[in-house]
């Protein structure tokens, strides 16, 4: 069976790498922007496991010349009726069961993209209506076991089951805050600060601490400190950090005004505020200026800092104007309709 993956976009590289280590024998067989297509040589179990994923899914039938007139969902119904669902359902009934009843439940979901005769609820109700003809399972959107997903764009479609569970995005968080972090960004991002044993990791503005657990969760053990200035967010770390079992320091501190040494910390790591759940664009301007002096006093000459905000204009700015610090690179993702960007910032050689 063939499966795909889905990922932020802007991490697609990040992802295949992973996948290359971790699934070597599935062949990446097609790329599109925020998804990545396997052949059918992938294990479920190991792909299941990847880190930076948001889901997972069995890649089932697609289809050429669908109706965009009024015919399509009579169309979408027959087709649905035909389709074999099997093969995708036991590799879900395999990887989660079904609390102990032999059919699923199920429910449909639809995406459309272009110009059609009817709307997306319409496309999966009609496709719902060829499962209950073909398999007669139960549909229901808030009790189901599996979650079938059809996508139409223009005359084509795509149908698919998710083999993942449903949010791999909050996966290891019990607290969550206005503002956390999907964690497969929290992911790439401690992979583009290229982790090693024995470093010393800090998120100054650490939230609910997404960054912290996905560093945690590498083969290469490092000294973990988080810090926030908002006290309920030190609760929601702490909360977090108990529920995963992580070592790691939390400090009631102002990002501005540091209480580290002087070229002290490998890897600075951190979801800055955007300007928009969380602070202004007025408080961002006075706090990424003097944050950014304080990255540039606690990093070590190796270190680095890897940064992600909406205020891309104003870091660039910042940075560019900063007599020790430079931009190595930046990656934008698309996040939540955003495009925010993560930057690597290193110290200049002195
Ligand atoms: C975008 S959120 C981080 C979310 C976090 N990555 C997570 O997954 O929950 C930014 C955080 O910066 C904190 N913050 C804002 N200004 C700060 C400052 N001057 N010092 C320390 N923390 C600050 C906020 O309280 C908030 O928790």
């Amino acid at each position: 069976m063939n499966l795909y993956a889905t990922v932020i976009s802007g991490l697609e590289d990040i992802a295949e790498d992973e996948i290359a280590r971790i699934v070597p024998e599935a062949a990446i067989v097609r790329r599109q922007r925020g998804r990545l297509y396997l052949d059918g040589g992938a294990d479920l179990s190991r792909m299941l496991g990847l880190r930076s994923t948001m889901n997972i899914y069995a890649h089932v039938a697609e289809r050429d010349h669908i109706p965009t007139d009024a015919d399509g969902l009579d169309y979408i119904e027959r087709w649905f009726a035909e389709i074999d669902l099997d093969e995708a359902i036991e590799l879900h009934r395999a990887a989660h069961g079904w609390s102990g009843r032999d059919a699923p439940t199920f429910r449909v979901t639809a995406e459309r993209f272009g110009r059609h005769a009817y709307q997306s609820p319409q496309i999966a109700a009609a496709a719902g209506a060829g499962i209950i003809d073909r398999y007669g399972w139960k549909a229901s959107m808030k009790q189901y076991d599996v979650d079938v997903q059809v996508q139409v764009r223009d005359e084509h479609a795509e149908v698919s089951v998710r083999l993942s569970p449903e949010s791999m995005g909050r996966r290891g968080r019990v607290a969550h805050g206005p503002a956390s972090l999907n964690a497969t960004i929290g992911y790439a991002m401690c992979i583009m600060a290229q982790p090693q044993a024995g470093e010393v990791f800090v998120d100054p503005m650490c939230g609910a601490g997404t960054v912290l657990l996905e560093r945690a969760a590498f083969d290469t053990p490092a000294a973990l400190v988080g810090g926030d200035r908002h006290a309920p967010a030190l609760e929601w770390a702490r909360a977090n950090f108990t529920a995963a079992e992580i070592d790691a320091g939390l400090v009631h501190w102002d990002a501005a005004r540091l209480p580290l040494g002087d070229a002290t910390v490998d890897k600075l790591v951190c979801n800055m505020p955007w300007g928009r759940r969380i602070g202004s664009h007025r408080v961002n301007t006075a706090l990424y200026r003097r944050f950014m002096d304080e990255v540039a006093r606690v990093l070590k000459p190796s270190g680095r800092a890897v940064l992600l905000t909406l205020e891309r204009r104003l870091m660039a700015g910042i940075v560019a104007r900063h007599t020790e610090l430079y931009i190595a690179r930046t990656r934008a993702v698309a996040v939540g309709g955003l495009e925010p960007a993560i930057h690597i910032v290193r110290v200049r050689a002195r």
